[in-house]
């Protein structure tokens, strides 16, 4: 009995210093597309959500056999990218929307990033990143997806330039996930978004903005992913 009350005591005294360094992160339920969507909308800047940022929004939902995306970038002034660049070119040093996705629910050290610039090119690799903050010194690296089209990584994008309106739809398999057609309902997931802002004024420092804003302005870092279920 002692020797329970010891052991509770401990989990107990870990939980709670995991609560200390860990940041908050928001949930997200997302349902089949025969359902509707799942939304955020975020207007806070990266680092840690201290200044306004134009607001983006994110709707979700699955199919048998991908996840739907639909990017919207309101209050957009530049619709500014590099027409000379191509798939997996740094789109992200223009403006793009991102998402970075992950199947499971602990703070991942491997996951998609997926991006979307205002010509709808799109930049797609699985990120290597075991200190899971890229932290400087520690390994980090890419495995770039070539050929999304062949992949299943297919955009869709629309300019309104006079409402300051930017929408980009994706579709991503659930197979680079290992989750089986027709398997996604009850699946749980890791997911940050962020878009970056910047003028040809100000290239290159960009603004950026993301649904859970990480402490530094660098979006590689797990633990602050958010918390999304596919219901
Ligand atoms: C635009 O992209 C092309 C192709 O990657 C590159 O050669 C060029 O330097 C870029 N332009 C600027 C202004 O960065
Ligand atoms: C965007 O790219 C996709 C391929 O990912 C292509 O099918 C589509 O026609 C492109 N154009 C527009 C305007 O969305
Ligand atoms: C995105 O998908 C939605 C739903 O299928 C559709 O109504 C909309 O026209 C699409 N937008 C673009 C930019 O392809
Ligand atoms: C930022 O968040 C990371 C991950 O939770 C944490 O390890 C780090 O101490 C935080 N840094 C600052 C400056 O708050």
């Amino acid at each position: 009995m002692k020797r329970w009350a010891n052991l509770i005591v401990l989990i107990g005294a870990s939980a709670l210093s995991a609560q200390c360094t860990t940041p908050h992160v928001p949930s997200l339920d997302v349902p089949s597309c025969t359902k509707g969507t799942g939304r955020v909308q975020y207007d806070k800047s990266v680092p840690n959500g201290e200044s306004k940022f134009p607001l983006t929004q994110v709707d979700l939902c699955y199919t048998s056999s991908d996840i739907k995306i639909t990017f919207t970038a309101f209050e957009e002034v530049n619709f500014f990218y590099n027409a000379s660049q191509t798939t997996n070119d740094p789109l992200y040093e223009y403006e793009v929307m991102e998402a970075f996705i992950y199947h499971g629910t602990s703070d991942p050290s491997s996951y998609l990033e997926f991006e979307v610039s205002p010509n709808n090119v799109t930049w797609q690799a699985f990120i290597y990143n075991p200190s899971k903050v890229r932290a400087a010194g520690a390994p980090f690296d890419n495995g770039q997806l070539s050929t999304p089209i062949v992949d299943g990584l297919v955009t869709s994008t629309m300019l309104d330039k006079t409402a300051g309106i930017w929408i980009s739809n994706a579709s991503i398999p659930l197979g680079l996930f290992n989750v089986d057609n027709g398997a996604a309902k009850g699946t749980k997931w890791r997911m940050n978004f962020f878009r970056t802002i910047v003028s040809p004024d100000t290239f290159p420092d960009q603004g950026l903005g993301a649904w859970n804003p990480t402490n530094m302005s660098n979006f590689h870092m797990t633990p602050f992913f958010g918390n999304v279920f596919f219901v």
